[in-house]
Protein backbone atom coordinates (compact mmCIF):
# COMPACT_ATOMS: atom_id res chain seq x y z
CA UNK A 1 0.00 0.00 0.00
CA UNK A 2 1.73 3.56 -1.08
CA UNK A 3 1.12 6.35 1.06
CA UNK A 4 -2.27 8.21 0.63
CA UNK A 5 -3.26 5.32 -1.63
CA UNK A 6 -7.07 4.98 -2.10
CA UNK A 7 -8.70 2.44 -1.18
CA UNK A 8 -11.89 1.33 -3.16
CA UNK A 9 -14.76 -0.39 -2.06
CA UNK A 10 -16.95 -1.69 -4.37
CA UNK A 11 -20.18 -3.26 -2.58
CA UNK A 12 -22.72 -5.15 -4.51
CA UNK A 13 -26.07 -4.78 -2.81
CA UNK A 14 -29.25 -6.33 -4.07
CA UNK A 15 -32.17 -4.37 -3.61
CA UNK A 16 -35.89 -5.09 -4.58
CA UNK A 17 -34.15 -7.08 -7.91
CA UNK A 18 -32.46 -3.98 -8.89
CA UNK A 19 -28.14 -4.39 -8.72
CA UNK A 20 -26.63 -0.74 -7.21
CA UNK A 21 -22.94 -0.05 -7.39
CA UNK A 22 -21.83 1.62 -4.30
CA UNK A 23 -18.67 3.15 -4.88
CA UNK A 24 -16.99 3.98 -1.62
CA UNK A 25 -13.50 5.64 -1.29
CA UNK A 26 -11.34 5.76 2.34
CA UNK A 27 -8.24 7.38 2.41
CA UNK A 28 -5.99 4.27 3.74
CA UNK A 29 -3.83 4.81 6.82
CA UNK A 30 -0.46 4.43 5.38
CA UNK A 31 1.87 4.65 7.86
CA UNK A 32 4.95 6.75 6.74
CA UNK A 33 8.02 4.45 5.88
CA UNK A 34 10.70 7.11 6.53
CA UNK A 35 11.95 8.98 9.97
CA UNK A 36 11.47 12.04 8.49
CA UNK A 37 8.47 11.29 6.63
CA UNK A 38 6.68 10.19 9.39
CA UNK A 39 7.58 13.25 11.49
CA UNK A 40 6.35 15.33 8.83
CA UNK A 41 2.57 13.76 9.59
CA UNK A 42 2.78 15.92 12.19
CA UNK A 43 4.72 19.16 10.83
CA UNK A 44 7.87 17.91 13.08
CA UNK A 45 11.22 17.19 11.44
CA UNK A 46 13.87 14.13 11.97
CA UNK A 47 17.14 14.51 11.66
CA UNK A 48 20.57 13.61 12.17
CA UNK A 49 24.38 15.33 13.09
CA UNK A 50 26.50 14.19 9.99
CA UNK A 51 30.36 14.79 9.89
CA UNK A 52 31.47 16.46 6.61
CA UNK A 53 33.97 13.41 6.80
CA UNK A 54 32.19 10.88 6.32
CA UNK A 55 30.11 12.07 3.22
CA UNK A 56 31.77 9.97 1.08
CA UNK A 57 30.57 7.04 2.64
CA UNK A 58 27.65 5.50 0.35
CA UNK A 59 25.65 3.58 3.08
CA UNK A 60 26.32 6.55 5.28
CA UNK A 61 24.41 9.00 2.48
CA UNK A 62 21.63 6.20 1.62
CA UNK A 63 20.64 6.40 5.18
CA UNK A 64 20.50 10.03 5.37
CA UNK A 65 19.01 10.94 2.01
CA UNK A 66 16.55 8.29 2.61
CA UNK A 67 15.39 9.17 6.17
CA UNK A 68 16.27 12.22 7.42
CA UNK A 69 15.45 16.01 6.59
CA UNK A 70 17.32 18.15 9.18
CA UNK A 71 20.92 17.75 9.61
CA UNK A 72 22.89 19.50 12.28
CA UNK A 73 26.82 19.66 11.24
CA UNK A 74 28.60 16.94 13.94
CA UNK A 75 31.94 19.57 14.66
CA UNK A 76 31.78 21.72 11.71
CA UNK A 77 30.17 24.99 12.43
CA UNK A 78 32.00 24.70 15.94
CA UNK A 79 34.27 27.78 16.98
CA UNK A 80 37.77 26.33 16.10
CA UNK A 81 36.28 24.62 13.18
CA UNK A 82 34.72 27.95 11.59
CA UNK A 83 37.30 30.86 12.94
CA UNK A 84 40.61 28.75 13.12
CA UNK A 85 42.46 31.90 13.31
CA UNK A 86 41.13 35.42 14.51
CA UNK A 87 39.17 36.99 12.17
CA UNK A 88 40.03 34.53 9.34
CA UNK A 89 36.81 32.26 8.69
CA UNK A 90 36.80 28.81 6.99
CA UNK A 91 33.31 27.76 6.11
CA UNK A 92 34.37 24.28 3.45
CA UNK A 93 33.44 21.46 5.67
CA UNK A 94 30.28 23.58 7.29
CA UNK A 95 29.22 24.38 3.88
CA UNK A 96 29.67 20.92 2.43
CA UNK A 97 26.79 19.67 4.98
CA UNK A 98 24.96 22.67 4.24
CA UNK A 99 24.88 22.84 0.59
CA UNK A 100 23.66 18.81 0.21
CA UNK A 101 21.38 19.68 2.91
CA UNK A 102 19.47 22.43 0.58
CA UNK A 103 19.73 20.40 -2.53
CA UNK A 104 17.97 17.89 -0.55
CA UNK A 105 15.35 19.84 0.78
CA UNK A 106 16.29 19.16 4.41
CA UNK A 107 16.52 21.88 7.24
CA UNK A 108 19.53 22.99 9.10
CA UNK A 109 20.33 23.54 12.87
CA UNK A 110 23.20 25.45 13.35
CA UNK A 111 25.52 24.19 15.92
CA UNK A 112 27.00 26.26 17.63
CA UNK A 113 27.96 29.86 18.03
CA UNK A 114 29.66 29.77 21.39
CA UNK A 115 30.38 27.00 23.26
CA UNK A 116 33.35 26.61 26.58
CA UNK A 117 34.33 23.64 24.75
CA UNK A 118 36.11 23.49 20.98
CA UNK A 119 36.96 27.30 21.06
CA UNK A 120 40.08 27.57 18.36
CA UNK A 121 43.80 28.19 20.99
CA UNK A 122 43.50 31.84 19.89
CA UNK A 123 40.51 32.76 21.81
CA UNK A 124 41.31 30.43 24.27
CA UNK A 125 44.19 32.36 25.09
CA UNK A 126 42.15 35.78 25.14
CA UNK A 127 39.72 37.12 28.54
CA UNK A 128 37.51 39.70 29.57
CA UNK A 129 36.99 42.24 27.30
CA UNK A 130 39.00 41.24 24.47
CA UNK A 131 37.25 38.13 24.14
CA UNK A 132 33.80 39.75 25.32
CA UNK A 133 34.60 41.66 21.24
CA UNK A 134 35.86 38.37 19.67
CA UNK A 135 33.12 36.15 20.40
CA UNK A 136 30.42 38.81 19.66
CA UNK A 137 32.07 39.07 16.41
CA UNK A 138 32.22 35.49 15.83
CA UNK A 139 28.33 34.85 16.48
CA UNK A 140 27.95 37.80 13.91
CA UNK A 141 30.34 36.93 11.40
CA UNK A 142 29.00 33.39 11.30
CA UNK A 143 24.87 34.09 12.02
CA UNK A 144 25.46 36.78 8.95
CA UNK A 145 27.65 33.96 6.44
CA UNK A 146 24.79 31.62 6.69
CA UNK A 147 21.81 33.82 7.09
CA UNK A 148 18.64 32.83 5.75
CA UNK A 149 20.25 28.91 5.62
CA UNK A 150 19.73 28.20 9.31
CA UNK A 151 16.41 27.05 10.43
CA UNK A 152 17.50 27.18 14.17
CA UNK A 153 21.13 27.87 15.93
CA UNK A 154 22.27 26.37 19.23
CA UNK A 155 23.85 30.40 19.65
CA UNK A 156 24.82 29.34 23.52
CA UNK A 157 25.66 25.74 24.46
CA UNK A 158 25.92 24.05 27.85
CA UNK A 159 26.80 27.49 29.55
CA UNK A 160 24.94 26.11 33.15
CA UNK A 161 27.02 23.85 35.54
CA UNK A 162 26.16 20.10 36.81
CA UNK A 163 25.23 20.01 40.48
CA UNK A 164 26.17 23.52 40.99
CA UNK A 165 22.48 24.68 41.98
CA UNK A 166 21.13 25.70 38.73
CA UNK A 167 24.31 28.46 38.38
CA UNK A 168 26.21 28.81 35.51
CA UNK A 169 29.44 27.59 34.36
CA UNK A 170 32.84 28.84 35.31
CA UNK A 171 34.16 29.48 32.35
CA UNK A 172 36.53 32.53 30.09
CA UNK A 173 33.43 33.31 28.22
CA UNK A 174 31.14 33.22 31.69
CA UNK A 175 33.87 35.39 32.84
CA UNK A 176 33.58 38.30 30.69
CA UNK A 177 29.87 39.14 32.66
CA UNK A 178 26.94 37.58 33.34
CA UNK A 179 25.15 39.01 30.29
CA UNK A 180 27.39 37.20 27.98
CA UNK A 181 24.20 34.84 27.12
CA UNK A 182 21.90 37.53 26.12
CA UNK A 183 24.31 39.76 24.34
CA UNK A 184 24.95 36.68 21.95
CA UNK A 185 21.41 36.23 21.33
CA UNK A 186 20.98 39.77 20.52
CA UNK A 187 23.66 39.41 17.77
CA UNK A 188 22.36 36.24 16.12
CA UNK A 189 19.00 38.13 16.04
CA UNK A 190 20.75 41.22 14.27
CA UNK A 191 22.96 39.19 12.08
CA UNK A 192 19.93 36.67 10.95
CA UNK A 193 16.10 37.49 12.01
CA UNK A 194 15.15 34.48 10.21
CA UNK A 195 16.28 31.60 12.35
CA UNK A 196 15.09 30.28 15.85
CA UNK A 197 17.21 30.87 17.94
CA UNK A 198 18.12 28.70 21.04
CA UNK A 199 20.37 27.83 23.96
CA UNK A 200 21.16 24.53 24.41
CA UNK A 201 22.30 22.10 27.25
CA UNK A 202 22.40 18.23 28.57
CA UNK A 203 21.44 16.99 31.75
CA UNK A 204 18.39 18.98 31.19
CA UNK A 205 16.04 16.14 30.49
CA UNK A 206 14.05 16.00 33.56
CA UNK A 207 13.22 18.75 35.92
CA UNK A 208 15.96 19.36 38.14
CA UNK A 209 18.41 22.14 39.60
CA UNK A 210 19.98 22.62 36.24
CA UNK A 211 16.86 22.47 33.76
CA UNK A 212 15.82 25.12 36.16
CA UNK A 213 17.89 27.23 36.57
CA UNK A 214 17.72 27.81 32.47
CA UNK A 215 14.23 27.50 32.80
CA UNK A 216 14.55 31.03 34.74
CA UNK A 217 16.69 31.76 32.16
CA UNK A 218 14.21 31.88 29.88
CA UNK A 219 11.72 33.18 31.67
CA UNK A 220 13.80 35.96 32.59
CA UNK A 221 14.77 36.38 29.04
CA UNK A 222 11.22 36.62 27.75
CA UNK A 223 9.80 39.16 30.10
CA UNK A 224 12.96 41.43 29.59
CA UNK A 225 12.61 40.82 25.53
CA UNK A 226 15.93 39.47 25.01
CA UNK A 227 15.87 37.46 21.88
CA UNK A 228 15.02 33.69 22.49
CA UNK A 229 13.10 31.49 20.83
CA UNK A 230 13.63 28.06 21.57
CA UNK A 231 15.73 25.52 24.15
CA UNK A 232 17.44 22.40 22.65
CA UNK A 233 17.50 19.64 24.93
CA UNK A 234 20.17 16.90 23.83
CA UNK A 235 19.50 13.88 25.46
CA UNK A 236 22.68 11.92 25.67
CA UNK A 237 20.56 9.43 27.33
CA UNK A 238 21.59 5.62 29.53
CA UNK A 239 18.55 3.16 29.10
CA UNK A 240 15.72 5.73 29.87
CA UNK A 241 14.30 9.33 29.85
CA UNK A 242 13.49 11.04 33.23
CA UNK A 243 9.71 10.27 34.13
CA UNK A 244 8.76 14.09 33.70
CA UNK A 245 10.90 14.06 30.29
CA UNK A 246 7.82 15.44 28.76
CA UNK A 247 6.66 17.74 32.01
CA UNK A 248 9.96 18.98 31.43
CA UNK A 249 9.60 19.89 27.36
CA UNK A 250 6.37 21.09 28.56
CA UNK A 251 7.00 23.48 31.06
CA UNK A 252 9.62 25.35 28.65
CA UNK A 253 7.05 25.36 26.03
CA UNK A 254 4.94 26.71 28.37
CA UNK A 255 7.00 30.36 28.91
CA UNK A 256 6.67 30.57 24.73
CA UNK A 257 9.76 29.10 23.19
CA UNK A 258 10.06 25.95 21.20
CA UNK A 259 11.95 22.72 22.34
CA UNK A 260 13.78 20.72 20.22
CA UNK A 261 15.36 17.33 20.77
CA UNK A 262 19.24 17.77 19.54
CA UNK A 263 21.37 15.28 20.13
CA UNK A 264 19.64 11.99 20.99
CA UNK A 265 21.79 8.80 21.84
CA UNK A 266 19.87 6.34 23.89
CA UNK A 267 22.51 3.37 25.30
CA UNK A 268 21.77 -0.02 27.15
CA UNK A 269 19.47 -3.29 27.26
CA UNK A 270 16.10 -0.32 26.84
CA UNK A 271 16.89 1.32 23.90
CA UNK A 272 14.09 0.29 21.93
CA UNK A 273 11.44 1.56 24.94
CA UNK A 274 13.23 4.74 25.83
CA UNK A 275 13.88 5.66 22.40
CA UNK A 276 9.88 5.83 21.68
CA UNK A 277 9.47 7.22 25.04
CA UNK A 278 11.56 10.36 23.97
CA UNK A 279 9.48 10.33 20.50
CA UNK A 280 6.15 10.38 22.16
CA UNK A 281 6.80 13.37 24.75
CA UNK A 282 7.86 15.12 21.53
CA UNK A 283 4.61 14.76 20.11
CA UNK A 284 2.53 15.29 22.95
CA UNK A 285 4.28 18.80 23.41
CA UNK A 286 2.46 21.19 20.73
CA UNK A 287 6.19 23.62 20.38
CA UNK A 288 8.32 20.52 20.29
CA UNK A 289 9.64 21.26 16.57
CA UNK A 290 11.62 17.82 15.85
CA UNK A 291 13.93 15.16 17.18
CA UNK A 292 17.93 15.26 16.00
CA UNK A 293 19.78 11.99 16.38
CA UNK A 294 23.63 12.31 17.21
CA UNK A 295 25.09 10.74 14.24
CA UNK A 296 23.43 7.57 11.88
CA UNK A 297 25.27 4.47 12.74
CA UNK A 298 26.42 2.91 16.07
CA UNK A 299 29.90 3.36 14.32
CA UNK A 300 29.55 6.97 13.54
CA UNK A 301 28.53 7.65 16.98
CA UNK A 302 30.95 9.76 19.72
CA UNK A 303 29.84 7.45 22.24
CA UNK A 304 32.02 4.89 21.19
CA UNK A 305 31.03 1.33 22.17
CA UNK A 306 28.12 2.41 23.19
CA UNK A 307 26.00 1.98 20.18
CA UNK A 308 23.57 4.42 20.89
CA UNK A 309 22.38 4.99 17.48
CA UNK A 310 19.27 3.82 15.39
CA UNK A 311 21.50 1.92 12.75
CA UNK A 312 24.09 -0.61 13.47
CA UNK A 313 27.80 -0.45 12.01
CA UNK A 314 26.71 -2.34 8.79
CA UNK A 315 23.76 0.80 8.75
CA UNK A 316 21.07 -2.07 9.70
CA UNK A 317 18.07 -0.50 11.14
CA UNK A 318 17.61 -1.66 14.81
CA UNK A 319 14.57 -2.20 17.20
CA UNK A 320 15.36 1.36 18.04
CA UNK A 321 14.33 2.44 14.72
CA UNK A 322 11.41 0.47 14.40
CA UNK A 323 10.15 1.62 17.66
CA UNK A 324 10.33 5.35 17.03
CA UNK A 325 9.44 4.75 13.42
CA UNK A 326 5.94 3.22 14.44
CA UNK A 327 5.68 6.25 17.61
CA UNK A 328 5.56 8.88 14.77
CA UNK A 329 3.18 7.07 12.46
CA UNK A 330 0.90 6.50 16.13
CA UNK A 331 0.59 10.14 16.39
CA UNK A 332 -1.19 10.73 12.88
CA UNK A 333 -4.92 10.26 13.52
CA UNK A 334 -5.81 7.23 11.31
CA UNK A 335 -9.33 8.28 9.12
CA UNK A 336 -12.08 7.28 10.71
CA UNK A 337 -13.95 4.26 8.74
CA UNK A 338 -16.83 5.16 6.78
CA UNK A 339 -20.15 3.97 8.11
CA UNK A 340 -20.84 1.83 5.66
CA UNK A 341 -24.09 3.78 4.08
CA UNK A 342 -27.62 1.67 4.53
CA UNK A 343 -29.24 1.77 0.93
CA UNK A 344 -32.67 3.03 0.43
CA UNK A 345 -34.86 0.69 -1.58
CA UNK A 346 -34.64 2.57 -5.24
CA UNK A 347 -37.80 0.32 -6.91
CA UNK A 348 -35.72 1.69 -10.28
CA UNK A 349 -32.14 2.72 -10.05
CA UNK A 350 -32.42 6.67 -11.06
CA UNK A 351 -29.05 7.92 -12.92
CA UNK A 352 -27.78 10.46 -10.34
CA UNK A 353 -27.24 13.88 -12.44
CA UNK A 354 -23.25 14.52 -12.55
CA UNK A 355 -22.66 17.31 -10.39
CA UNK A 356 -21.12 20.49 -12.13
CA UNK A 357 -17.97 20.48 -10.67
CA UNK A 358 -16.97 24.25 -8.96
CA UNK A 359 -14.10 25.22 -10.73
CA UNK A 360 -11.01 26.00 -8.04
CA UNK A 361 -8.45 28.07 -8.92
CA UNK A 362 -5.67 25.58 -7.02
CA UNK A 363 -5.70 22.15 -8.81
CA UNK A 364 -4.36 20.92 -5.97
CA UNK A 365 -7.26 21.58 -4.13
CA UNK A 366 -7.54 23.18 -0.18
CA UNK A 367 -4.76 23.91 2.49
CA UNK A 368 -4.09 24.02 5.98
CA UNK A 369 -2.19 26.89 7.50
CA UNK A 370 -0.59 26.67 11.10
CA UNK A 371 0.87 29.91 11.50
CA UNK A 372 2.89 30.51 15.46
CA UNK A 373 4.25 34.00 16.76
CA UNK A 374 6.75 34.22 19.05
CA UNK A 375 6.95 38.06 20.20
CA UNK A 376 9.08 40.04 21.89
CA UNK A 377 9.32 44.28 22.90
CA UNK A 378 8.91 45.69 19.53
CA UNK A 379 9.34 42.22 16.91
CA UNK A 380 8.16 38.56 16.53
CA UNK A 381 9.44 36.09 14.15
CA UNK A 382 6.49 34.21 12.94
CA UNK A 383 6.85 30.31 11.77
CA UNK A 384 4.19 28.90 8.93
CA UNK A 385 3.47 25.46 8.29
CA UNK A 386 1.34 25.22 5.16
CA UNK A 387 -0.30 21.52 4.58
CA UNK A 388 -1.46 20.52 1.18
CA UNK A 389 -4.79 18.86 2.35
CA UNK A 390 -5.33 18.35 -1.55
CA UNK A 391 -5.41 15.24 -3.20
CA UNK A 392 -2.58 16.26 -5.93
CA UNK A 393 0.63 17.68 -5.76
CA UNK A 394 1.40 21.55 -5.79
CA UNK A 395 4.11 22.45 -8.38
CA UNK A 396 4.99 26.26 -7.22
CA UNK A 397 3.08 28.07 -4.66
CA UNK A 398 2.30 31.14 -3.34
CA UNK A 399 0.51 32.25 -0.06
CA UNK A 400 -1.33 35.74 0.14
CA UNK A 401 -2.37 37.12 3.90
CA UNK A 402 -2.79 40.59 5.13
CA UNK A 403 -0.45 41.38 7.98
CA UNK A 404 -2.32 43.32 10.89
CA UNK A 405 -1.50 47.13 11.05
CA UNK A 406 1.64 47.97 12.49
CA UNK A 407 3.81 44.90 11.58
CA UNK A 408 6.42 44.89 9.47
CA UNK A 409 8.27 41.89 7.73
CA UNK A 410 11.87 42.62 8.12
CA UNK A 411 13.35 39.48 6.49
CA UNK A 412 12.50 36.22 5.75
CA UNK A 413 13.62 32.34 5.45
CA UNK A 414 12.00 29.49 3.11
CA UNK A 415 10.36 31.80 1.22
CA UNK A 416 10.77 34.86 -0.68
CA UNK A 417 8.33 37.55 0.23
CA UNK A 418 6.61 40.65 -1.61
CA UNK A 419 5.36 43.40 0.46
CA UNK A 420 6.67 44.16 3.99
CA UNK A 421 3.57 45.21 5.37
CA UNK A 422 0.11 44.92 4.22
CA UNK A 423 -1.00 42.98 1.86
CA UNK A 424 2.03 39.84 1.54
CA UNK A 425 2.62 36.96 -0.80
CA UNK A 426 5.10 34.23 0.33
CA UNK A 427 6.05 32.35 -2.59
CA UNK A 428 8.07 29.06 -3.06
CA UNK A 429 11.92 28.92 -3.09
CA UNK A 430 13.69 26.43 -6.05
CA UNK A 431 14.08 24.26 -3.22
CA UNK A 432 10.95 24.07 -1.12
CA UNK A 433 8.46 24.38 -4.64
CA UNK A 434 7.20 20.75 -4.18
CA UNK A 435 4.26 20.10 -1.72
CA UNK A 436 3.07 16.34 -2.35
CA UNK A 437 -0.30 15.57 -1.17
CA UNK A 438 -0.59 15.25 2.25
CA UNK A 439 2.80 17.30 2.68
CA UNK A 440 4.05 20.55 4.08
CA UNK A 441 6.27 23.16 4.02
CA UNK A 442 7.41 25.15 6.76
CA UNK A 443 8.93 28.71 6.23
CA UNK A 444 8.84 32.47 8.51
CA UNK A 445 9.86 35.79 9.37
CA UNK A 446 11.06 38.16 11.34
CA UNK A 447 8.72 41.60 11.57
CA UNK A 448 8.63 44.62 13.87
CA UNK A 449 5.36 45.21 15.81
CA UNK A 450 3.81 48.59 17.53
CA UNK A 451 1.96 46.62 20.06
CA UNK A 452 -0.20 44.55 18.09
CA UNK A 453 0.64 40.93 17.00
CA UNK A 454 -2.49 38.88 16.30
CA UNK A 455 -2.03 36.58 13.47
CA UNK A 456 -3.54 37.69 9.88
CA UNK A 457 -7.06 35.88 9.53
CA UNK A 458 -7.15 34.64 6.69
CA UNK A 459 -4.72 32.76 4.03
CA UNK A 460 -5.17 31.66 0.40
CA UNK A 461 -2.93 29.56 -1.64
CA UNK A 462 -2.82 29.81 -5.03
CA UNK A 463 -6.05 31.38 -5.02
CA UNK A 464 -8.07 28.97 -2.48
CA UNK A 465 -8.79 29.71 0.85
CA UNK A 466 -7.03 27.66 3.45
CA UNK A 467 -7.86 26.35 6.85
CA UNK A 468 -6.75 27.91 9.96
CA UNK A 469 -4.96 25.00 12.30
C1 LIG B 1 30.83 16.00 20.04
C2 LIG B 1 31.13 15.37 18.70
O1 LIG B 1 30.15 14.39 18.45
C3 LIG B 1 32.49 14.79 18.68
O2 LIG B 1 32.84 14.37 17.37
C4 LIG B 1 33.54 15.81 19.14
O3 LIG B 1 34.80 15.19 19.25
C5 LIG B 1 33.14 16.38 20.49
O4 LIG B 1 31.84 16.93 20.40
N1 LIG B 1 27.43 17.99 23.27
C6 LIG B 1 27.48 18.78 22.15
C7 LIG B 1 28.11 18.27 20.91
O5 LIG B 1 26.87 19.86 22.15
O6 LIG B 1 28.71 19.30 20.17
C8 LIG B 1 29.13 17.21 21.20
O7 LIG B 1 29.60 16.68 19.97
C9 LIG B 1 28.52 16.14 22.07
C10 LIG B 1 28.08 16.70 23.40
Amino acid sequence: MTPHAILTIARRTLVAGAALVLAVPLTASAAAATLGAAAAQTNRYFGAAIAAGRMNDSTYMTILNREFNQVTAENEMKWDATEPSRGSFNYNNANRIVNHAISRGMIIRGHALLWHQQMPGWAQGLSGSTLRSAMINHVTQVATYFRGKIHSWDVVNEAFADGNGGGRRQSSLQATGNDWIEAAFRAARAADPGAKLCYNDYNTDGINAKSTGIYNMVRDFKQRGVPIDCVGFQSHLTNSAPSDYQANLQRFADLGVDVQITELDISGSNQANAYATVTRACLAVARCNGITVWGIRDSDSWRTGANPLLFDSSGNKKAAYTSVLNALNAATPSPTPTPTPTPTPTPTPTPTPTPTPTPTPNPGGPCRVAYSVNPWNTGYTAAIIVTNTGSSALNGWALAFTLPSGQTITGGWNAAYTGSSGQITARNLSYNNAIPAGGSVEFGFQATHTGNTAAPTSFTLNGSTCTTA
